[in-house]
């Protein structure tokens, strides 16, 4: 037959470079995977969402809603508690957090796709950090969304070159398809970096500045999904001190900055912290945004698992949330001091290595001219060595403007365990050490 029975969309979705990560990682049982973006199986919360879930399932009253439909913007006791959370992560700052601004969603990855579906046509333009995530680029790509990379830099994007990138799509009369700047502020995937609340303001100045010429607004996405992994200690520290050290405070938000209120969108999750298959995310939304991917909401789904919002409402309620994430911060911490200790060990000095106060992941970057790509022999020794890490340049959207960096590595300390975490270091240390 002639034609293509697809979409020009079916068509376009390339496979995501993560299923044959994964497909490699299934077929070499003793691979060690530093791959995933997995949280940790071993803190997964099995006892607290049994007894939740009892306490939900144990009477008719509570069990039948539970087990029913419910409004497309989520369940109203999960949004107040919601706005709650937000706000003490804030460090009580309330500007922004009303629970009527907040859109309970199957996790974050599905509110980014609903504000792209919200935002953009074919053609248009998103803004995204240089290195970004790399699911984040498979929906521009899918849905024929143009990416133009900015610089970044490790307290946030480099703030010099957005406003070149800003300028230069200005002169080709391309401002107009620019929709959104999409950072990832906290312990960035893939990086680690955190952007700073002042890089943070300077960007929505700098979006603002270039508004007129584009003719409408250009919103700040806000991609918050590492936010609650931050570490309990300082990771200068020897273990046993450094665990004493309070939970350091992440920088606020860019809601809590003036003009934020028409033109950030934030997202956030609670798979990350709490558990990825109870898969609840959250955002809030300037108008027309709000009203919008609230409607887009009710085509895909008309409300995320009611079940499942329960769950997250009960936890946070009682308080068990935070107990949790306590424990989930202290064991990434010990991860990735582990993975620190290891990677000083074993690799190359003239690597260099970007470490986090948080999240899942270290970055590496090899010498210019070492290439750790997918088809590199870097990452075919790797694998061979039944050792697994994300190449770096999957990371890069593709921009003519620049060539894609491809002598950097993500490294994950999420879902492998210590002795794990030392093994792959030291096997791709040894790879590394071959080339460099
Ligand atoms: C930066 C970033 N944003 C969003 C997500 C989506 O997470 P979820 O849909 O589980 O909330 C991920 C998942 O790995 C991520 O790394």
């Amino acid at each position: 037959m002639k034609q293509n029975v697809l979409s020009k969309l079916g068509q376009r979705t390339a496979v995501p470079p993560i299923s044959w990560l994964m497909h490699a990682a299934l077929s070499r049982p003793k691979l060690i995977s530093l791959a995933a973006g997995f949280t940790d199986n071993s803190t997964l919360p099995v006892e607290i969402s049994r007894k939740l879930l009892n306490e939900i399932l144990r009477s008719p009253k509570t069990g039948q809603p539970a087990l029913q439909y419910g409004i497309t913007a989520g369940e109203n006791n999960l949004r107040a508690l919601t706005a709650k959370h937000l706000q003490k992560l804030d460090g009580g700052h309330d500007l922004a957090h009303s629970p009527e601004r907040v859109l309970i969603t199957g996790g974050s990855q599905q509110l980014l796709y609903m504000t792209l579906e919200a935002l953009c046509d074919e053609g248009d333009i998103i803004l995204v950090e240089d290195p970004t995530y790399f699911v984040f680029l498979s929906i521009l790509q899918s849905r024929g969304i143009k990416a133009r990379g900015v610089k970044l830099e490790r307290d946030g994007i480099d703030l010099a070159h957005l406003e070149k990138v800003l300028e230069r799509l200005k002169k080709s009369g391309e401002l107009r398809r620019v929709k959104a700047l999409y950072l990832i502020t906290y312990f960035q995937n893939p990086t680690g970096a955190t952007t700073s609340l002042a890089k943070k303001s300077a960007a929505l100045n700098l979006l603002k500045k270039f508004e007129r010429a584009a003719g409408h607004p250009i919103y700040l996405l806000e991609d918050a999904a590492y936010r609650e992994l931050s570490f309990p200690g300082r990771a200068d520290l020897p273990v046993s001190r450094a665990e004493q050290q309070i939970r350091p405070t992440t920088p606020p938000t860019a809601l809590t900055l003036p003009g934020a209120r028409d033109r950030v969108i934030y997202t956030g999750t609670y798979s990350k912290p709490y558990a990825p298959g109870a898969r609840v995310g959250f955002g809030i939304l300037p108008e027309p945004l709000f009203t919008t991917v609230q409607r887009i909401k009710g085509n895909h789904d008309f409300g995320t698992a009611n079940l499942l919002q329960q769950l997250l409402a009960r936890a946070l309620e009682t308080g068990l949330y935070d107990k949790h994430v306590a424990k989930v911060q202290k064991n990434y911490a010990r991860k990735a001091r582990v993975m620190k200790s290891a990677l000083a060990e074993n690799f190359p000095p003239s690597v260099e290595i970007w470490e986090s106060g948080g999240g899942l992941y270290f970055w590496a970057r090899l010498p210019k001219g070492i290439s750790a790509g997918v088809k590199s022999k870097v990452f075919q020794s790797a694998l061979k060595a039944d050792v697994l890490y994300v190449p770096g340049e999957l990371c890069y959207a593709d921009d003519p403007s620049r060539a894609k960096p491809d002598n950097e590595l993500r490294i994950s300390f999420g879902s492998a365990n210590e002795e794990n975490i030392r093994k792959g270091i030291a096997r791709l240390g040894k790879v590394l050490k071959k080339f460099i």
